[in-house]
């Protein structure tokens, strides 16, 4: 193992459970120093598991779909550490899945509110303190859902995550700010503990609807198969680490050939 992360102070969001969860262990044991953000309660229990690896970390509990979620999450990371280095964008997470014309309005908001505001709105809150810095690296996680069927609200929440990316790397290049993201693909990973909130199928079609988008997102894959949590958290990394330091304003595909 590495040392990549070496006192750097690094926050990363959604890390109660899943790729968050992982990328995290990972950068405890290259020596970060952690803030892991979550608005469940289940992210305390975590943060205990990972300080037994001998890792200065604390939790920040928040609900990152309001600003005043994401401006806590950095003062309180401020108070703590005194400067923010790194920066993981990974909360989000597709809640529906069935073709367009099904969604409601309340649905289509529910979409964009997980997987677009909340790194919107920490990016939005973490800059100042960066320019401050002089230096900082924010990385997103993105999806190769960006282009898939029947989570339409989702992949235009994603692609307006890349969007971000792209225009924040340009905007913010001159003040020593590195912004990546990660497309990543289909993840295999234990029965989620907090849920997305998604609807179990209640007949034939909607089980139907449900099935289509995980038969798109493996016939896009050129390997033909969903990533372990390993594999998407190591790019997740090196997007966020100084062998990175010449990549700014990249979405890079992590998804076995589906470029999305
Ligand atoms: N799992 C996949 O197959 C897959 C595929 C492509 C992209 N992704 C992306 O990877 C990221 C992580 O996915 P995952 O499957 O590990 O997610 P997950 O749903 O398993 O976990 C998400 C975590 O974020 C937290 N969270 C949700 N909303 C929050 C909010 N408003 N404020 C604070 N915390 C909040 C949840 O409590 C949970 O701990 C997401 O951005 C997702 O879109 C996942």
């Amino acid at each position: 193992m590495t040392h990549r992360f070496q006192g750097k102070v690094m926050v990363i969001t959604g890390a109660a459970q899943g790729i968050g969860r992982r990328v995290a262990e990972r950068a405890a044991a290259e020596e970060a120093r952690l803030v892991l953000v979550d608005r469940n309660d289940y992210i305390h229990e975590v943060v205990a598991e990972i300080s037994q690896q001998g890792c200065e970390v604390i939790a920040a509990q928040a609900d990152l779909e309001t600003y005043e979620g994401a401006e806590k999450v950095i003062q309180e990371t401020l108070s703590h550490f005194g400067r923010i280095d790194i920066l993981v964008n990974n909360v989000g997470g597709a809640i529906n899945f069935k073709p367009f014309t099904e969604f409601t309005e309340a649905q289509v908001v529910a979409e964009i509110n997980r997987s677009l505001m909340p790194t919107l709105w920490c990016c939005r809150a973490v800059l100042p303190t960066m320019v401050a810095q002089g230096s900082g690296v924010i990385v997103n996680v993105s999806s190769v859902a960006a282009r898939g069927i029947h989570r339409i609200p989702y992949s235009a929440a994603k692609g307006g995550v890349n969007a971000l990316t792209e225009s924040l790397a340009f905007e913010y290049a001159d003040a020593g700010i590195r912004v990546a993201a990660a497309a990543i693909g289909g993840t295999e990973a234990p029965p989620r503990r907090i849920s997305r909130g998604t609807p179990e199928p209640s007949n034939e079609t909607e089980r139907a609807w449900f099935q289509a988008h995980i038969d798109q997102t493996k016939q896009s894959c050129l390997m033909k198969r969903y990533g372990t949590l390993d594999e998407m958290a190591a790019p997740i990394l090196f997007l966020a680490s100084d062998e990175a330091s010449y990549i700014t304003g990249s979405v890079l595909p992590v998804g076995g050939g589906d470029q999305g």
